[in-house]
């Protein structure tokens, strides 16, 4: 438990946050949808401590807020139609996901191991005074417990993150009350992943035609054979520990959960550019976030075919 404090939005408030922000600690901040518990996007433990934070059982990526094209261009690659919809709509409660550049430098955990990326111009003051005093892309899902209704006061917020984040910026009740506008952009195609405050005129995707993980099969599921709870490699194998097993890489030699939430998809991606032909995994205890790297574990030893069913919350268009 740490104290929860609560500052009224001014010029205290946003370096307070900014400090915690560069010490790793999420922080709930306004946004002109809801408030979000927003963390440094390039530092993994942060993104992690937002996970524990809010107890989610899984990882669904989170949208990555930025001041404007330029800085979203350092980490999505815009085409024209990208473009054109963040020039009309940014700052604004529309969310783009786009082709993540390599080299970006943002957390694996923030886009869940995906080959793509959320990023959105947030238009509140409080969360772009934020961005301007870290100079940090800021990753930041609803500040809700996970499966609670997303927070549109500092009071919604108290009440349910009390006693597991430092810091609530309070600038009164949100302008539009509902998350942003999802579009992905394929080429010249868009499609709505998820209905928001900008209506662009488009039908919701079919579930079956979204690629967002909640959705899919399994959103990231490495192309060999993966083994879990082994407590050492056997032939053929590339062993990613934890803890007490040490394994060829590991997520976490002194056995930390957040560490080791944060490392996952860098473990996977690079177990599978290794020569061996099977991946196994050492035991992680399912607890805290523990829960939801043993989640993403699962589905990744089932393999592609296994329906991403039940499990989590509902997925890309459920309470996040
Ligand atoms: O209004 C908002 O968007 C708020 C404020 C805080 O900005 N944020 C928010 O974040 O609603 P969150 O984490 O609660 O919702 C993020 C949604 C999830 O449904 C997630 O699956 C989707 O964005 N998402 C993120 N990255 C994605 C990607 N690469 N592909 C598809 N969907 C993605
Ligand atoms: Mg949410």
């Amino acid at each position: 438990m740490v104290q929860t404090r609560v500052l009224p939005y001014g010029p205290e408030a946003i370096a307070a946050a900014a400090r915690l922000v560069g010490r790793g600690f999420p922080v709930a901040v306004p946004t002109e949808t809801v408030y979000g518990l927003a963390a440094d996007a390039a530092d993994g433990e942060a993104v992690a401590r937002i996970y524990e934070a809010k107890g989610r059982p899984a990882f669904n990526p989170l949208i990555v807020h930025v001041l404007n094209v330029d800085q979203a261009a350092d980490l999505a690659a815009f085409n024209a139609a990208a473009r054109s919809l963040a020039e009309r709509w940014w700052p604004g409660p529309l969310t783009l996901v786009l082709p993540l550049r390599p080299g970006s430098g943002i957390a694996s955990l923030v886009t869940a191991g995906l080959p793509t990326i959320a990023v959105r111009a947030p238009a509140h003051r409080a969360m772009r005074d934020l961005l301007i005093a870290t100079g940090k892309p800021l990753a930041a899902p609803s500040a809700n417990r996970s499966g609670r209704i997303s927070p549109t006061r500092a009071e919604h917020v108290r009440d349910g993150l009390r006693g597991r984040i430092r810091l609530i910026v309070d600038d009164g009740p949100t302008r539009h009350g509902l998350e942003s506008t999802i579009v992905a952009v394929d080429g010249d195609k868009l499609r709505l992943l998820r209905p928001g405050p900008v209506d662009l005129g488009l039908k919701l995707a079919a579930a079956g035609e979204i690629r967002s993980p909640g959705q899919l099969a399994s959103h990231y599921a490495p192309s060999k054979p993966l083994r879990l709870e082994a407590s050492s490699a056997e032939p053929g194998e590339w062993l990613i520990g934890f803890g007490a097993v040490e394994g060829d890489a590991t997520l976490s030699a002194p056995g930390d959960l957040v560490e080791a939430a944060a490392t996952l998809f860098d473990r996977l991606h690079e177990a599978e550019r290794q020569p061996q032909p099977r991946i196994a995994v050492a035991p992680v205890p399912d607890q805290g976030l523990g829960a939801a790297i043993n989640d993403r574990l699962r589905r990744a030893a089932a393999g592609r075919r296994n329906v991403y069913a039940g499990g989590s919350a509902g997925g890309a268009l459920g309470p996040a």
